[in-house]
């Protein structure tokens, strides 16, 4: 742990043990250059503090790219709670009255929303002690809601522009998206897949999500084991990170890579690896980035939600400017787009 934290290149990092759950609460400060670390909150079981560590710190590096790159002066943060996994819902409830009350001695340091494992619902109990410091509370608790709508819809926006790049023209229709993980996002996005005629198939390991996007709507079932094989268009990781790596990327059979997930690629050679098979890969904090852009815009410029809707379509934009960009000067598009976050970021000082 020791080492992990030296080589990390953020901030500051919150630790806090929860005695009464052995829950681990991690605050990745990763940048406040831009403004306060924001970032979501994610609850999940991990095989050992050191990985849940080593999540917090990825994710956090990943907020402060995206908010840089997306132009919203925000600094990047990401808190995670490594939950014991039999962890009961009275017990969770408690844990999470605790963690308002850090935000709040933490006085602004960190701002969060939703991540996996959390919803609107919780940010409203985390919001009793943690306000104003927490996004994404109900609607009827004065918050935005969840975020996925507007990841999701980003997400299209941005699969759109890849399209374009890659075929000539924007249209999903026809085109074979593999989709995995059916989750709060992936299955909205399915949702919109659909509406635009694309050909849909899905990768999950939860038995309902599977159940009904197999047996419901008569998608094609991929076992996880199999989704770096299947043969598609676009593959759209809306799972978990670290999906693209030295293993994976051999086998993809795509022209695009193209999903929600957060921290999609293992390490920064993995982009060369993607541009060397000749595979456009849409960068997955500039794709994802629909969410935050949404939240914000709705919380603190007191935007409606179908303004937000709107403005995530802003996503494509950004994406075809760095597709031309990275293209003209034979460089990955993740090169690309780091190059924008950190020239933001050097501006800021
Ligand atoms: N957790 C989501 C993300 O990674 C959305 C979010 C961002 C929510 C920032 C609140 C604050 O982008």
């Amino acid at each position: 742990m020791e080492n992990l934290l030296k080589q990390w290149d953020g901030e500051e990092m919150i630790i806090r043990f929860d005695r009464p759950t052995g829950a681990w609460i991690l605050i990745a400060v990763h940048s406040t250059r831009l403004g306060a670390a924001t970032g979501g909150t994610r609850i999940k079981s991990y095989r050992d503090v050191r990985e849940a560590l080593q999540d917090a710190m990825n994710l956090g590096a990943g907020m402060t790219h995206k908010f840089a790159a997306a132009g919203i002066m925000r600094g990047g943060g990401k808190a995670v709670i490594a939950v014991p996994p039999d962890l009961d819902p009275d017990a969770r409830l408690h844990l999470l009255r605790r963690y308002g009350t850090l935000l709040q001695q933490l006085g602004g340091l960190f701002e969060t929303g939703v991540d996996v494992g959390t919803t609107p619902a919780d940010m409203d109990i985390i919001a009793e002690n943690g306000a104003p410091y927490v996004f994404c509370r109900t609607v009827e608790n004065g918050g935005a809601g969840d975020a996925s709508p507007f990841t999701a819809l980003g997400v299209l926006s941005g699969m759109q522009a890849t399209c374009e790049q890659v075929w000539g023209e924007d249209s999903l229709g026809g085109k074979r998206v593999m989709v995995q993980g059916a989750g709060s996002v992936g299955r909205r996005l399915i949702k919109l897949l659909r509406e635009a005629e694309a050909e849909v198939m899905f990768s999950d390991v939860d038995p309902s999500a599977i159940a009904y996007h197999r047996d419901e709507l008569g998608l094609r079932y991929i076992e996880p084991k199999d989704v770096y094989d299947a043969e598609c268009d676009i593959f759209a990781p809306c799972a978990l990170g670290a999906v693209l790596n030295a293993d994976t990327i051999p086998r993809l059979k795509c022209r695009a890579v193209a999903g929600a997930a957060n921290n999609q690629l293992a390490s920064v050679q993995d982009a060369d690896r993607l541009h060397e098979r000749q595979i456009l890969y849409a960068p997955d904090y500039v794709i994802n980035a629909g969410g935050a852009m949404a939240i914000f815009s709705i919380e603190i410029t007191g935007r409606s939600h179908a303004e937000a809707e709107q403005q995530v379509s802003v996503i494509g934009q950004t994406l075809r400017q760095l597709y031309t960009e990275a293209a003209a000067e034979g460089i990955s598009t993740e090169a690309a787009a780091r190059r924008s976050a950190e020239r933001r970021l050097a501006e800021a000082g």
